[in-house]
């Protein structure tokens, strides 16, 4: 059977798990030209809850009836297109559910011998090289400059510092927990991380950026994001990467305010991931060699089946995922 996850209404504030429908289908037969892909990862992501919004944003939004959309990782079933063979592992945009119909534009081989599957969703994929865009071509930290990450232990955050301290800056991330700020410190080599739950995140920032903030990679907004404008250093840099804090709420919010961004002479720069899709190839190159050389590290939250994708999905905006937060839709065949 096809297991689905339909987008069913939309939410006012909070996705909640009423929004979706499961429907179960017969598995879909290929035609010519056609390749069928059984799931074995799906991604979950933040901007999926921008995809329910009713107005314009930068994406089609779902409609009412359609399988939420999402990455996957699968394995070719069965192909009528030329250049794709039975049994390879590709990277799509199956979406919510056990198996998707591809013509092949959508699909990008990945290899199990360089990095386990979940990690083309996360390192190796989208969120990899949004942090990689932002940090490099954005945020453009210096040796011995201060750059602060929030969502630190995040998909991107995890990885936006990890570029960072590549480049020799003094990393400060910020996250929601304990175990996170121990992770992205620990394993990471974060120089220091704010738990903005608990700690005082102005202070906080006083301590460890004492002379203010080069770059901000913003991936949160809200009262976090507000606080870490008015530490920017004059001629700072913010890669506007996302604003989860912001995306439950029903009217726009007003965001730190211009002030800070004027007194500092800041640059903030939205960025979104599809105007770089080209760069996928560079990117994947400099990230597997950063990965073999030991100078790159990743985690994946793993939940269990395609049904349990709604409750995963609403845990992004609790930081119920350490890494990257990914639904195992089918057994891996390429674990032991
Ligand atoms: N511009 C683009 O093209 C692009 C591409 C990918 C992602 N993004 C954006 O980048 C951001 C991170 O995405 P991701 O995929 O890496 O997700 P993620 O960080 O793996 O997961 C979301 C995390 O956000 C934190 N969070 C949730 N609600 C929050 C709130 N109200 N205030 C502060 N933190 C909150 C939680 O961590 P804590 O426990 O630390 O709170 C949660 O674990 C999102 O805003 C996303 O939309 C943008």
């Amino acid at each position: 059977m096809n297991t689905q996850i339909l987008f069913r209404s939309r939410p006012t504030g909070e996705p909640h798990e009423s929004n979706f429908r499961v429907e179960k289908h017969g598995i879909p037969t290929p035609l010519p030209g056609e390749i069928l892909c059984r799931t074995i990862y799906l991604s979950l992501d933040p901007y999926m809850r921008v995809r329910m919004y009713e107005e314009e944003t930068y994406a089609p939004g779902v409609d009412f009836g359609d399988v939420m959309v999402g990455a996957t990782i699968g394995q070719i079933v069965e192909s009528h297109v030329e250049g794709w063979k039975d049994g390879e592992f590709v990277r799509g945009t199956g979406g919510w559910q056990n198996y998707w119909i591809s013509d092949g534009s959508d699909l990008r081989r990945v290899d199990p011998a360089i990095a386990p599957l979940p990690a083309w969703l996360g390192v190796l994929g989208m969120p990899g090289l949004t942090a990689w865009v932002a940090v490099r071509e954005i945020g453009r930290p210096a040796a011995g400059e201060t750059m602060v990450v929030s969502a630190a232990a995040g998909a991107v955050g995890s990885v936006a510092g990890q570029i960072g301290k590549i480049a020799g800056a003094n990393v400060v991330g910020i996250a929601g927990s304990d175990e996170k700020c121990a992770w992205v410190v620990g394993d990471l080599g974060f120089d220091a991380c704010i738990h903005y739950k608990k700690e005082d995140v102005d202070r906080e920032l006083s301590k460890h950026c004492p002379d203010g903030v080069d770059v901000y990679v913003e991936n949160v907004g809200g009262l976090v994001g507000e606080t870490v404008y008015r530490h920017l250093k004059i001629g700072g840099r913010v890669p506007l990467v996302g604003l989860i804090a912001h995306y439950n709420e029903r009217k726009h919010h007003s965001g730190p305010g211009l002030e800070p961004i004027l007194y500092r002479r800041a640059v903030v720069t939205g960025m979104i991931v599809r105007d770089h899709w080209a760069k996928m190839p560079e990117f994947e190159a400099e990230m597997c060699a950063w990965l073999r050389e030991g100078r790159m590290k990743h985690r994946e939250t793993i939940v269990d089946g395609i049904e349990e994708a709604p409750r995963a999905f609403i845990g992004l905006f609790h930081g119920q995922n350490v890494g990257k937060m990914v639904v195992r839709v089918a057994d891996d065949p390429t674990v032991g």
